[in-house]
């Protein structure tokens, strides 16, 4: 299969473009499209020979269940069953916005998209290409992030090229994802109701609007799809921790694994740079601006990658806010 690019300027939507990929949605064929937080690769929900694919050229485990993506309020009954009163508050604070809410699953929606379970993972991204491309192809879609299992998600349409080019039948090309990082997903369907992966939105607006919402295990992540490595590079990731040495600490393990013959990396700081002069460095954004953090770390994992870099030591950043949830993908990279 040839994999179909479309080029779409998310300011001015030329609507014989959406209706290109919505025939395309139609036929149960697979598109990449862009979201806020991450390229998805979307399916029609209510068509399992569709989903399935999803699965097949992602290598991604059955076990493992999807993100429905709506455009309007009025598709949430098309999903879930119930709506209970916390899930409307954060919907109304949040939506369209990177929360995934976890809720009691609709009958119509086919076991392939939530693995068999009662629970269905629902979001509506702030993207108008993503929303315009829903609306039109009237069905929710059912959307993983655009990569290999296992790869970090794509934040460009290159990123998503990399890894499944001629598996999918479109890809829509709308330039880089503002949030970088994927949605923040909350499960509403057990109390203490608790957080599965952290993402765009913080765990501190969260509680600002329903205060009882906890992270499970300290931010030990449950999704069913967090597996203990994931989001990785090839390259071997070892994150050193904040403190007063952190740079001596990064120096010395860069140096080490030079002389074995590696070729290393250092994921710094912009206030550090400096203090790297003798290594290759790659700059993940100044420590206080997590937007940028997050918009960089998926790239540059992958340009590290492409570089052919052995081992890549990161710095880590404060964990509050965005920042948790970019040090949470940091150590899950690093497989630990
Ligand atoms: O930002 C995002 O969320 C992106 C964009 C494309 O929307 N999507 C995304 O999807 O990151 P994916 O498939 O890469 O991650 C979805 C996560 C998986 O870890 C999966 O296990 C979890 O959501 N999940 C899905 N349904 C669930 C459910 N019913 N209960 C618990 N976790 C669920
Ligand atoms: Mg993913």
């Amino acid at each position: 299969m040839k994999t179909k690019i479309i080029k779409i300027n998310p300011q001015k939507i030329q609507p014989l473009k959406i209706k290109e990929a919505v025939k395309v949605i139609k036929k149960g064929g697979l598109i990449a499209f862009p979201t806020e937080t991450v390229y998805g690769l979307g399916a029609d929900v209510f068509n399992p020979y569709a989903v399935v694919k999803i699965f097949e050229v992602k290598a991604r485990p059955l076990n493992d269940p999807l993100i429905v993506h709506i455009a309007d309020k009025q598709d949430l009954f098309k999903v879930a069953k119930k709506i209970n009163r916390p899930a409307w508050k954060l919907i109304k604070k949040f939506w369209p916005g990177p929360l995934t809410l976890i809720l009691e699953k609709s009958s119509s929606i086919p076991d392939i998209v939530t693995s068999g379970l009662e629970t269905v993972a629902l979001r509506m991204p702030a993207h108008p290409v993503a929303l315009s491309l829903i609306r039109e192809a009237k069905t929710p879609l059912a959307a993983p992030s655009a990569n290999l299992f296992g790869r970090p998600s794509p934040t460009t349409c290159e990123h998503v090229l990399e890894d499944l080019k001629n598996k999918i039948d479109l890809a829509i090309d709308a330039g880089k994802t503002e949030v970088g990082v994927e949605s923040t997903i909350l499960d509403l369907t057990q109390k203490p109701f608790s957080i599965l992966r952290l993402g765009g939105v913080s765990l501190e607006e969260l509680k600002r609007i329903i205060p009882e919402i906890s992270l499970y295990n300290k931010g030990k992540v449950i999704a069913p799809g967090m597996f203990r490595r994931h989001y990785s590079p090839q390259a071997k990731l070892i994150v050193v921790e904040k403190g007063k040495d952190q740079v001596e600490k990064v120096k010395k393990l860069a140096s080490k694994f030079l002389k074995e013959g590696k070729k290393v990396g250092i994921m710094a700081k912009e206030e550090n740079k400096l203090q790297y002069k003798n290594f290759e460095i790659k700059i993940l954004g100044e420590e206080n601006d997590f937007r940028t953090c997050a918009n960089n770390l998926f790239s540059l994992l992958r340009e590290f990658d492409k570089e052919k870099f052995e081992v890549i030591i990161a710095e880590a950043i404060e964990e509050k806010g965005l920042g948790r949830a970019i040090m949470e993908r940091l150590r899950k990279a690093q497989g630990i």
